[in-house]
């Protein structure tokens, strides 16, 4: 199995859950302006994953939650493909790019490449590499 490589990962705040506890999805942006999706669901489970369907790039922060007990699962509401929101991997074979979550306080993280915002604030010319 292909894993993406998380060399480059760190630990980002992403904001206080209190504020961030929302049933419905949402997107966030990487500093570069990459979409993502953020999704809670009860008691402080968070999920972060590319907002771009790996299928035909539909709105997944749009997509349905499925909580199957063993798994969670999102539903592109473009054409219903469902990715395991953890691991990535779904029924057809694609793969969506997911990102650990961790609470620390008050406070959600997430593990990667870059920090995140709630807002499509800063463009890549402003990351120093
Ligand atoms: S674009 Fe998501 S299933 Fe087709």
């Amino acid at each position: 199995m292909a894993e993406s490589s998380t060399d480059t990962h760190q630990w980002h705040c992403v904001g206080k859950v209190e504020d961030l506890k929302r049933t419905d999805g949402r997107k966030i942006y990487m500093e570069s302006g990459t979409p993502l999706a953020l999704f809670y669901l009860d008691p402080k489970r968070f999920f972060i994953f590319s907002a771009i369907c790996p299928h035909a790039k539909g709105p997944l922060e749009q997509g349905d939650i499925e909580d199957l007990g063993d798994c969670v699962k999102v539903v592109c509401p473009l054409h219903f493909y469902s990715f395991d929101v953890e691991t990535g991997q779904s029924a057809s074979g694609l793969r969506l790019t997911t990102y650990k979550t961790e609470i620390r306080g008050d406070n959600l993280y997430v593990f990667s490449p870059e920090p995140v915002s709630l807002e499509k604030t800063k463009l890549s010319s402003n990351v120093q590499k």
